[in-house]
């Protein structure tokens, strides 16, 4: 466990349960005595790959939970959970304590919290979750100052396996005499929070942990590529790296998507990814820092969308690798 104070595991799920069963039996259906709420109503906008997933774990926690998704068809399965699937984000979260955001990006957020502002209630707790910019950080930490809301910037790691299990890794940050009434929203989603200062600071360690991520995606599509187009057996450049230190179990794993023709459903899509990489890039333009990995990526997953391969898992940047009408490797999968 790590012995940083700004790192807290979640509390394990059979304390969770035993605190509701606790409470419930008390009769207390889940307000604890000083006031603060364990069990929370939440509005969750956006159910998507990661929205629904946390959807679900947030009412597996006990939470009520009110979901709304632009496209209803993602939505309504989550009734079936225990959700209330609204028709509108204002419906979603009215006299919701926590509103959670999982959308696209920063433009999405700001054009569905629009709707949502009027209905909400004073007072009540902003959990942004979606990738946005850092510009998009103040702009919405603003927006949350002027109608009430306490913001905080919580982007997340982890993709749909980590989301559905509820282990996602929680970046935080928001105002500190507001942590005990969201903790129980960033336990129900996540293995551990990771506590930051100021809004803007989880979202820059996101784009540096995606900047990461998205490299390593890269260089296994194009390591892959590069194989199967001199003849080299796949296996082989697997076995060479085994056990060592250039091993790496996320290559394996994206690796293992594109040759097991596994790309759909998506853990973390294409557009998505390309909607990062050109975040990062822009992050390091306006800080000074030239990221001609970025730049590159974000230009293969353009292309691999226009081939196609948009709503299939990242790892579909192998596709870039070939022309599209190229008798390559790429068109025989
Ligand atoms: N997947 C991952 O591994 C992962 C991991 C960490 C963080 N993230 C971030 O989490 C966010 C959600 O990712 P995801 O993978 O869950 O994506 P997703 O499955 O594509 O979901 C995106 C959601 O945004 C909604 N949306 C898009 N444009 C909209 C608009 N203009 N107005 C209203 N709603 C709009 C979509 O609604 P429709 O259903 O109607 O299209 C959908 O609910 C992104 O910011 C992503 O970067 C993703």
């Amino acid at each position: 466990m790590s012995q940083d104070p700004a790192v807290v595991p979640a509390r394990s799920r059979s304390a969770r349960r035993y605190v509701r069963d606790v409470e419930s039996a008390s009769g207390r259906e889940g307000r604890k005595d000083n006031g603060m709420s364990e069990t929370l109503t939440v509005g969750v906008l956006g159910t998507g790959i990661m929205g629904a997933a946390m959807a679900r774990n947030l009412i597996k926690a006990g939470h009520t939970v009110r979901v709304w998704n632009r496209s209803p068809g993602k939505a309504e399965p989550l009734a079936g959970d225990g959700a209330v699937v609204a028709p509108t984000p204002a419906e979603a979260v009215r006299d919701a304590d926590v509103v959670i955001t999982m959308l696209y990006d920063g433009d999405a957020v700001r054009d569905v919290m629009r709707d949502a502002f009027p209905a909400a209630r004073n007072g009540a707790i902003w959990v942004q979750s979606t990738t946005v910019s850092l510009e998009d950080v103040d702009r919405l930490a603003a927006d949350a100052a002027d109608h009430g809301f306490a913001f905080f910037d919580t982007p997340v790691l982890g993709t749909r396996q980590p989301a559905e299990a509820g282990q996602l890794t929680v970046l935080a940050a928001g105002p500190a005499e507001r942590r005990d009434e969201v903790t129980p929203i960033f336990d129900a989603v996540g293995a551990r929070t990771v506590w930051l200062d100021q809004p803007g600071a989880a979202t820059r360690l996101k784009l540096v942990a995606n900047s990461w991520v998205l490299a390593l995606t890269h260089a296994g599509a194009e390591t892959l590529s590069l194989a199967e187009a001199l003849g080299v057996d796949p296996d082989k450049f697997l076995q060479v790296i085994e056990g060592g230190p250039l091993d790496n179990a996320y290559l394996r794993t994206k690796v293992g998507l594109v040759r097991g023709d596994k790309l759909s459903p998506a853990a973390f899509a294409v557009t998505t990814a390309e909607k990062d990489a050109r975040l990062i890039a822009e992050a390091g333009r306006q800080h000074g820092v030239r990221l001609d990995l970025a730049e590159a990526g974000a230009e293969r997953f353009r292309r691999a969308a226009e081939q196609g391969h948009g709503d299939k898992d990242m790892a579909a940047s192998y596709y870039a690798s070939f022309e599209k009408d190229e008798g390559t490797a790429a068109q025989t999968r």
